[in-house]
């Protein structure tokens, strides 16, 4: 596999396996700095993911007066870091902040721009452009900011006119840990108690740092409550390998008959592994063991054994968990024997890409019998793949997705404009080659013993 001017080629793989440390977690990433930028004092973050996305959380924190260091770099960036915290009070900014391809940097800081006592703007690519803003603006308009979107349909760019809140009680109407985190973080500024009601569980990582950091929030069913005037104690902190840049090797390992797979240091909280959990109904053979806990963060290492997986149904309680790993799971599902249904997904119509449409279009391309519904897709799995040309559709998570799925398909497989994998994942084909070449470390890391999660027939 190699690629070129923005083009992955993959051939049809002859092994996987290995050992691999995945990058840093982008969700905690993120979050790492945010929280460390209106933190009371000097924070070191290490294992930092210095991806496109996080990079813009990182400009954007500079932008609005934030000191901070690089301390190291790996091979791909900067991947230790100084944060100077500024305490909440942040400086305005001198120009518009791009947050470019980044939700998660645009729905955040918007959270923390409206409690502050200046203007901004907030811009961002054209994927960016596109998605819904709305879901923040109208709680936080209500919380008592004056924020506006310009572009059409309530996308950016976003003008924040930010102070003067007070705290409410909100009821999300979609499953959302972005603007459930926008609004705890304005919950800091604002008057009184602030309280988001999720109807489904979503990612807690913001919940997690900010108790890390001191800042205490309450849990009460699907109710998370925050009191303002809380202060952030400066910490240092390690981010974790993240699950889902992981979930492309575990998908691969597991479809692959006899291949080995660890997985080290990765982030094992349980409101994001439930792609174990998937493949485990699947018919994978998967173990994890929790090591450390670093910043209320569960971290440890997953083993997989390859085989052949079965077709199941997705639905429910565990479609927020697994949000960014449907692309590819849907890849699993068409390699697997049987039918697999994928549905209460219509939020991936609205992620970097129309996700529902992009997976249908290049599974089918590529062979796959499959329809798509509005809310997902329901896939016949077991057709031999053919390797062809397609379209990344700027987003990531396609570009890798159908980059494992090349290495199961019939001739080569070509993904354009796959510059795109740099957003999460900036060696992500480094690691693909290595997994596939004949060096790699798998004979030396037999796994012992295979456990896995019970069979079950729920949807969690
Ligand atoms: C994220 C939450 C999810 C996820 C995104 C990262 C986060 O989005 O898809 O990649 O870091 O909070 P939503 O909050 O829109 O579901």
């Amino acid at each position: 596999m190699h690629s070129k001017n923005n083009i992955i080629r993959v051939k049809k793989a002859k092994r996987f396996g290995g050992e691999v440390s995945v990058p840093g977690d982008k969700s905690i990433s993120h979050r790492a700095v945010i929280l460390a930028s209106i933190s009371n004092g000097r924070c070191r973050i290490d294992g930092f993911l210095p991806s496109e996305d996080c990079l813009s959380t990182l400009g954007a924190m500079r932008a609005l007066g934030v000191q901070i260091d690089v301390l190291g770099e790996n091979d791909f960036g900067s991947d230790e870091l100084m944060i100077h915290g500024r305490g909440l009070n942040l400086t305005e900014p001198k120009s518009d902040i791009d947050c470019g391809n980044s939700g998660t940097t645009m729905r955040l800081l918007s959270g923390i721009l409206a409690g502050q006592q200046f203007s901004s703007r907030l811009i961002g690519d054209e994927s960016l452009s596109t998605r819904p803003m709305e879901r923040i603006v109208s709680p936080l308009g209500a919380m008592g900011c004056k924020i506006s979107t310009e572009g059409e349909n309530g996308c950016a760019p976003l003008s924040i006119n930010g102070g003067g809140l007070k705290g409410i009680n909100y009821e999300m109407p979609v499953p959302s840990a972005q603007v459930k985190s926008a609004l705890l973080l304005a919950g800091l500024y604002a008057e009184g108690r602030t309280s988001v009601v999720e109807p489904l569980r979503t990612r807690d990582h913001t919940e997690k740092m900010l108790d890390f950091f001191q800042v205490r929030t309450d849990r009460n069913d699907n109710e998370i409550g925050i009191e303002s005037g809380q202060m952030l104690e400066s910490r240092d902190f390690v981010v974790p390998g993240d699950i889902s840049s992981a979930a492309f090797w575990l998908v691969a390992a597991s479809s692959f008959p006899n291949s080995q797979l660890m997985v080290k240091n990765v982030g094992l909280n349980p409101t994001r592994n439930g792609i174990l959990k998937i493949l485990v109904r699947m018919g994978a053979y998967v173990s994890e063991s929790v090591e450390t806990n670093s910043g209320g963060e569960e971290t440890g290492n997953v083993t997989v054994q390859g085989g052949k997986l079965k077709g199941i149904e997705i639905s429910g309680d565990i479609v927020p968990n697994i949000i960014d790993e449907i692309p590819i799971i849907a890849v699993a599902a068409a390699l697997a024997d049987g039918k697999t249904i994928i549905k209460d997904a219509a939020e991936l119509r609205v992620k970097e890409s129309d996700r529902i449409s992009a997976v249908a279009e290049n599974l089918s391309k590529m062979g796959a019998d499959l329809q798509e519904t509005s809310d997902g897709m329901v896939i016949n799995g077991g057709n031999q793949l053919q390797g062809t040309e397609l379209k990344s559709f700027g987003d990531h998570r396609i570009a890798m997705a159908f980059a494992v799925a090349g290495l199961f398909a019939s001739g080569q497989t070509i993904i354009t404009d796959a510059e795109c994998v740099s957003i999460s994942y900036p060696n992500f084909e480094e690691h693909l080659i290595r997994m596939t070449s004949a060096t790699s470390k798998a004979s030396e890391h037999p796994i012992p013993v295979i456990t896995s999660f019970p069979e079950s027939n729920s949807s969690n």
